[in-house]
C-alpha cells in the first residue's frame, strides 16, 4: 500500500502521512509496524484518501487540522491553512515589550491561529480577532473553545471597522496579499483556499495599504503594527509604513531568508 500510495502521490513522505491518517497512527508507528496486516476497511480508507490527495485536496482539509506554534488548529475550506511563515509574526509579537495587560487585535483572523496563540502564550493580554467572513469566524470560535480561550473576543466586519474607537498596544495581521492575477493561485493548496483569504487587488497591497493608513488612529503612543506580506512586497510595505509616519520600521525574514513580516510603531510621545 505504501509503495502504491507513494507512486500515486509521487512522494513517500506524503504516502506515509496519508496512511497514518487513514489508520489514525503516527508515522513512527508505521515505521515500527511495517508487517502489520491491513484489513479491508483500512485499504478502502487509504484508497479514498490517496485519490483525494492525488486530486490536489490539501492534506489539512483531509485531516481537518494543522499544527501552528505547537498547537493543533481545526481548519477547513473557509479559512487559510496556517503557514509556518506566520509563526515569525507571532515570535516578533511575543518579543515586543508590551504591558502585561496589552490590548491586542488581529485583523483577518481566519482560523484564529495568530490571536489564539498570542492569548495562550500571554494570558494577561486582552485579545480581539476580526474577520469579514462569518464562516472563518465560526472556525476561529471552534478553536477558541478547544483551547479554552473564551476571553478572546471575535468580531465580524471589514478590516478595523469592528474595532471602532478602541485603542490597541499591538495590531497584527496576515491579510490577503496576493495579486488577483498571480499565476501561483493555480498551484498547490491555494486552489482549495477561499479567494477572500488570498487576493487583494491588482498589486496585492490593497488591504495592507488600508491597514497601515487606518491602524495609526487606533494605536496607543508606542503601539506596534506587524503585517505579514508576500515574498516580494517588503520594500513596498516598508515605504507605506514610513510614508504614514511609523517609526522603527523593519522587516523580518523567514527561515529561507525571505523578508516576510514588516512592522513599525507609533511615536511614543506626540511631536
Ligand atoms: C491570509 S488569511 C489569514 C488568516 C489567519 N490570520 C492566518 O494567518 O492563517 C486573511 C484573512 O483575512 C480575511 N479578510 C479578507 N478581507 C478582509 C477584510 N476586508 N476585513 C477583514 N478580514 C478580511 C479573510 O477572510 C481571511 O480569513
Amino acid at each position: 500500500m505504501l509503495a502504491q500510495a507513494a507512486a500515486a502521490l509521487e512522494s513517500r513522505g506524503e504516502a506515509e502521512l496519508i496512511i497514518g491518517l487513514a489508520l489514525q497512527r503516527p508515522r513512527a508507528w508505521l515505521i515500527a509496524h511495517d508487517d502489520a496486516r491491513l484489513e479491508d476497511p483500512d485499504v478502502e480508507r487509504i484508497d479514498a484518501l490517496v485519490r483525494k490527495r492525488a486530486a490536489g485536496i490539501p492534506f489539512a482539509h483531509l485531516s481537518g487540522a494543522r499544527e501552528f506554534y505547537g498547537r493543533e488548529f481545526r481548519v477547513g475550506p473557509a479559512v487559510l491553512i496556517p503557514r509556518p511563515e506566520t509563526e515569525h509574526l507571532v515570535e516578533w509579537a511575543l518579543a515586543l515589550e508590551l504591558p502585561d495587560n496589552a490590548r491586542v487585535a488581529d485583523v483577518g483572523t481566519g482560523s484564529g491561529c495568530i490571536i489564539l496563540t498570542l492569548a495562550a502564550e500571554r494570558p494577561g493580554w486582552q485579545c480581539t480577532g476580526t474577520d469579514l467572513s462569518a464562516e472563518a469566524l465560526a472556525v476561529a470560535a471552534d478553536n477558541r473553545a478547544r483551547f479554552k480561550l473564551e476571553g478572546v473576543t471575535l468580531l465580524q466586519g471589514d478590516l478595523l471597522s469592528p474595532l471602532d474607537a478602541r485603542t490597541f498596544d499591538l495590531i497584527v495581521s496576515n491579510p490577503p496579499y496576493v495579486a488577483a492575477d498571480d499565476p501561483h493561485l493555480e498551484q498547490g493548496d491555494v486552489r482549495f483556499e477561499p479567494d477572500i483569504a488570498l487576493t487583494a487587488g491588482a498589486d496585492g497591497l490593497a488591504l495592507i495599504r488600508a491597514l497601515i493608513e487606518r491602524s495609526r488612529h487606533l494605536l496607543a503612543p508606542g503601539g506596534w503594527l506587524l503585517i505579514e506580506h508576500g515574498y516580494d512586497q517588503a520594500e513596498a510595505v516598508r515605504e507605506l509604513f514610513c510614508k504614514n509616519g511609523y517609526e522603527s520600521v523593519e522587516s523580518k525574514s523567514d527561515l529561507a531568508g525571505i523578508e516576510r513580516v514588516t512592522g513599525g510603531k507609533i511615536r511614543s510621545t506626540p511631536p
